[in-house]
């Protein structure tokens, strides 16, 4: 028996896709409607170069080329890009896939308008020489813009990782921040001037909607985190900045 998904109201564009073609696509939350609200901060234009990094299955490679006529390479490193590209050829969209690291990245410098990344630049973007090394491949002007799992407080300041976290996702919770975190970490570099950095206010319950619906084999794990944390920790921040 499919789940249903109820699409909010607030994600008009992401409404006009077919549920069961989410959910198909599923790596983790909500990735369209993360999409849709951090594109709010994003100045997106047909033909400008975009690259999707860590793009997964491509549903939001596919959202980029339809909703803003932009040219998408969609770069990941676990998921085959045969598959993503024929995802890519069934939704219509030209849409390069490639695999790559995002330590390793295949590209000239100057080479994108704007980098976006959904729900992975936690595995990668942390470090500290990280935002140096990605903006090498923005032209002067173009945005690099996040949606990542963030925590209403840092956990440093928590002094260690709520166990309800720590028994989803393990350390890897070291890498959820606060929005204001996110803001310093970028803006103290002077290689970024950070546009907005925002705690979503519906991030928690989203991420539970979709967990509730969603197929992932992690989902009943991911379904206790969240309903432990009653929206008192857990959300998303969305990141936006200009080169
Ligand atoms: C939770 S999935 C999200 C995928 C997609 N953005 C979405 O929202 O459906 C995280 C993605 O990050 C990618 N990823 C993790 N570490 C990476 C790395 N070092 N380089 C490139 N991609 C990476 C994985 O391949 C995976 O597809």
């Amino acid at each position: 028996m499919p789940r249903q998904l109820h699409q909010p109201d607030r994600y008009p564009l992401t409404s006009k896709y077919d549920a069961a073609w989410l959910l198909d696509l599923d790596m983790g939350p909500n990735p369209l409607w993360l999409l849709e609200d951090l594109a709010r901060d994003l100045a997106l234009k047909p033909g400008m170069r975009v690259l999707d990094l860590g793009s997964g299955r491509g549903a939001t490679s596919v959202f980029l080329a339809r909703e803003f006529g932009v040219d998408v390479v969609a770069a990941d490193l676990w998921v085959d890009p045969a598959q993503a590209a024929a995802t890519f050829a069934q939704a219509g969209v030209q849409v390069e896939a490639i695999r790559a690291e995002a330590h390793a990245l295949p590209f000239e410098a100057n080479a994108f308008d704007a980098i976006v990344s959904i729900d992975a630049y936690e595995y990668f973007g942390t470090a500290d020489s990280y935002l140096a090394y990605i903006t090498r491949f923005l032209k002067p002007g173009g945005r690099l813009a996040i949606a990542t799992p963030a925590m209403r407080q840092e956990i440093r300041d928590l002094g260690e990782i709520p166990a309800h976290i720590k028994a989803c996702v393990g350390w890897e919770a070291v890498a959820w921040h606060t929005a204001e975190w996110w803001r310093f970490h970028w803006a103290i570099t002077g290689l970024v001037t950070v546009t907005a950095a925002r705690l979503q206010e519906t991030g928690w319950a989203d991420w539970l909607h979709w967990a509730r619906a969603g197929r992932s084999p992690g989902r009943d794990s991911v379904i206790a985190m969240l309903e432990a944390d009653r929206g008192e920790l857990l959300t998303f921040a969305l990141v936006t900045a200009i080169k």
